[in-house]
């Protein structure tokens, strides 16, 4: 276990790139398994879900080479094996997007219940359940679900909320379908039409043509494309947070600012000042620390707040000049590391599983604290960047999992961070 010794109290200022965006480059490996020809992604951020995607896709006998550019290059010639282990599932649920490419190329798959961050029960069942419409079929049998289709064929999948995974499933396997699927209630986030211009590229015949519609015929093969990853527009609401907290200023490059929208409206309503980059590509963000205004958070998918922004969000709140409140729609447990920020002062109070209310401003304190999950751990790390004296946050490997370089990026600011085993 590593731990990060975090010195509070220090503004934070100068220039940042976020990466490519996490939740839009595993799909889009998962995407390259549907072709026997090469897939070349850039921006492909360093961190260790990409780390955990290549070495189970490189078990299935394909092939991922780091490029002298920078870029992924992968090669899904025939597989070796159609089965993705429990050990794959239970470090990253998004290895389950592996189900709807090896279905639809290979015919068959065998794929474990995946376990991912502790958010919530998060299952699958919208995916199967589709994966079926689609004509597979789908047994549960001790912890693996076994797939098999004698060819996919379009189908008319209506999902009953919104399901980011869900619907890029059903869009990697209806492009190898037989004939037209139409994805209703699917889900528009930024990283799933990235998606969507990458499989374009490799020829697939798929579009949104409504907002919460997308449509795909399906075509016998697809080829090869090279492809730039959207930047990460979670690290970049981070380290938003992070400028706003410490009464700093950054420029934040490498995202496109869209791509923050709601999030954005929110800071903007407490008071943090947002101001376009020359070059288009991110945001200069600033705040007076002590003039921030408490605000009603709620989540909801795109265009709303994301989910995955709550917990760093949540930190501002604690800082803001009154009573702020949290409304979690997506997951039904994503407020428990509030607890780590009550134990270094906070005035948290969590009203059921998925409200909270949060009253500031409170002076945080350097404590020893313990990351529960991703998104979590950026925000103790937040966190311990404005509380006084000396945090111990434990865990980091949570954050590895997303975040690229996140305490480099951060002491290139100004912070005083330090990674240690134990
Ligand atoms: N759900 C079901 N059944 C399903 C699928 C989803 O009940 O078959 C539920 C989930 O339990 C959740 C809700 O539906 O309550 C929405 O989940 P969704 O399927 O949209 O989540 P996901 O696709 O598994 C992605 C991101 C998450 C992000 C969510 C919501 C990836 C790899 N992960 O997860 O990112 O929170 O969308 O935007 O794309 C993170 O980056 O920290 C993270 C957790």
């Amino acid at each position: 276990m590593q731990r990060f010794i975090i010195e509070g109290g220090i503004p934070l200022s100068g220039a940042v790139q976020v990466a490519g965006a996490k939740n839009a480059v595993l799909k889009m490996m998962a995407a390259a398994a549907l072709t026997d020809e090469p897939v070349v992604l850039h921006n492909v951020p360093r961190i260790s879900d990409v780390t955990i995607m290549r070495a189970t896709m490189g078990d299935l006998g394909f092939s991922l080479k780091d490029r002298p550019d920078g870029a992924l290059e992968i090669l899904a010639g025939e597989a070796e094996w159609l089965f993705v282990p429990l050990e794959a599932a239970m470090k990253m649920r998004s290895s389950f997007i592996l189900l709807g490419p090896l279905l639809a190329r290979f015919g068959r798959v065998i794929i474990s219940n995946p376990g991912g961050d502790r958010i919530g029960r998060r299952p699958v069942d919208l995916h199967v359940e589709a994966m079926r419409l689609l004509g597979a079929e789908v047994d549960y049998r001790n912890g693996y679900y076994f797939a098999q289709a004698d060819g996919l064929r379009g189908a008319h999948v209506t999902f009953p909320y919104v399901t980011v995974m869900g619907t890029e499933n059903v869009m990697l396997a209806a492009c190898l379908a037989r004939g037209t699927t139409v994805i209703d209630n699917a889900a528009r986030e930024p990283e799933v039409d990235d998606l969507i211009t990458l499989l374009s590229a490799m020829g697939a015949r798929i579009a949104r043509t409504a907002e919460r519609r997308i449509e795909i015929e399906g075509t016998e093969r697809l080829g090869g494309a090279e492809h730039r990853v959207v930047g990460d527009r979670i690290e970049a609401g981070t380290f938003a947070v992070a400028a706003a907290l410490t009464g700093g200023r950054i420029e934040i490059s490498g995202f496109r600012p869209g791509d923050l929208a709601a999030a954005a409206d929110l800071l903007e309503g407490m008071g943090v000042t947002l101001e376009p980059l020359e070059e288009g590509d991110g945001l200069a963000v600033s705040a007076n620390p002590g003039e921030l205004k408490p605000v009603a958070l709620e989540t909801a998918p795109w265009p709303g707040v994301a989910t995955d922004l709550q917990a760093p969000l949540s930190i501002l709140l604690t800082q803001a000049n009154g009573v702020s409140t949290i409304h979690e729609t997506i997951y039904e447990d994503r407020l428990e590391y509030t607890a780590e920020l009550v134990k270094m002062g906070a005035e948290i109070e969590v009203v059921d599983e998925r409200n909270a209310r949060i009253a500031g401003p409170t002076q945080l304190e350097g404590r020893a604290v313990q990351i529960p999950d991703l998104r979590a751990g950026a925000t103790l790390v937040l966190a311990a960047l404005v509380a006084t004296g000396t945090s111990i946050v434990s865990g980091v490997e949570h954050v590895d999992r997303g975040y690229e370089r996140f305490e480099a990026k951060l002491v290139g600011l100004g912070a005083r961070i330090q990674r240690t085993d134990g």
